[in-house]
């Protein structure tokens, strides 16, 4: 069978026959309609993830395909793509615990482009605390977990601001939040004050970098900033007193390791919110898997501006 192919960190992928994989006990055949391409995915093929098991391997933390009785399943987690074989292959062995099933109503394309930003979103989305009458911030609005971010902080009754480096994606994000900022770091607080001048309670923040410290200043009384991403750089500073004066909180977040059925169940619930025409994920581009490697340049790129789903 045809599989992406990951031999050495730093290198481009490659496409090749491998053999069929062998099934565990415990584990489900997948035939792959997509795998989707996660930020997480980039950072594996670099090497910069120190959890990643041997080479080679077969990339893809996220797919969806059926299962040899018919089933349509998504899966993300329990190592797949990152410590086995993932989802940039014709056919995958996955382990049961992390298959969700996937309702009538809620297309294969759509649930492969909700496993890791849904399950993203709806998490730091608690760690925050959102709920009606809050005010949050998120930033990265284009991206795949940011879009999810907003229409499930909108359902709690929450006021968004969306914050966007991309002025041509302005009309896109709009569609799913209350305010929209196009702001660098340097510009966010004060673009920010414009529309929300006491402040915000929550920020979900995937960039870090220079953004993070007007972040911190912008948190109202008691706010929450969700640290879950450095897209635009590994570290920051910022004064103590921003904080403690304000009785603020900053909490990281990190999928990976979140309980597989945990992640399974949080997804159903997700595909449950599509079918019923309350949810979707902005999906920019499909792209056989041939064109992996121009896949994972579009993201390092921010040239994605949605979620990028590969088909075999
Ligand atoms: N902790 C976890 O469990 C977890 C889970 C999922 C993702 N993540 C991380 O969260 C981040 C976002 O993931 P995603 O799937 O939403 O990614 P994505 O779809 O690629 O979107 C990221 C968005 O961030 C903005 N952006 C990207 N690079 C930027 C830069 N250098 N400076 C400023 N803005 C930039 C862009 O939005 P605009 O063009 O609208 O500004 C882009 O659309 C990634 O770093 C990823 O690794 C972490």
């Amino acid at each position: 069978m045809r599989a992406v192919r990951q031999h050495a960190y730093g290198e481009p992928l490659v496409v090749e026959e491998i053999d069929q994989p062998t099934v565990a006990a415990g584990e489900s055949l997948v035939t792959i309609a997509y795998g989707a391409v996660n930020p997480l995915d980039v950072w594996i093929a670099n090497g910069a993830v120190a959890a990643a098991g041997p080479l080679p391997r077969t990339p893809g933390c996220e797919g969806v395909g059926t299962t040899a009785d018919g089933a349509r399943v998504a899966f993300r987690g329990a190592g797949c793509g990152l410590v086995r074989d993932g989802a940039w292959a014709e056919q995958v062995a996955v382990p049961d615990v992390a298959l969700a099933a996937i309702p009538a109503g809620c297309s294969d394309a759509q649930a492969a482009a909700l496993g890791i930003p849904g399950v993203t979103a709806f998490d730091c989305l608690e760690a925050a605390e959102v709920g009606a009458g809050s005010t949050v911030l998120i930033l990265g609005a284009s991206g795949g977990v940011s879009t999810i971010a907003m229409q499930l902080a909108k359902a709690h009754g929450a006021r968004v601001i969306a914050q966007t480096s991309s002025p041509n994606r302005v009309g896109q994000i709009s569609r799913y939040c209350d305010d929209v900022v196009v702001a660098a770091a340097d510009a966010l607080e004060a673009e920010v004050r414009e529309v929300a001048p006491d402040g915000v309670d929550a920020i979900l923040d995937p960039l870090a970098g220079a953004f993070s410290e007007p972040c911190i200043k912008l948190l109202a009384a008691k706010g929450t900033l969700v640290l879950y991403g450095a897209s635009a750089g590994p570290s920051f500073s910022f004064g103590p007193q921003e904080m403690y004066r304000k009785n603020a909180r900053v909490v990281g977040y990190s999928g990976l390791p979140v309980a597989p059925e945990a992640t399974a169940r949080t997804m159903e619930a997700l595909f449950a919110l599509v079918a019923a025409g309350t949810l979707e994920a902005v999906i920019s581009d499909e792209l056989p898997f041939e064109d992996v490697n121009e896949a994972i340049q579009r993201i390092k790129d921010n040239r994605a501006g949605g979620k990028l789903l590969l088909k075999p």
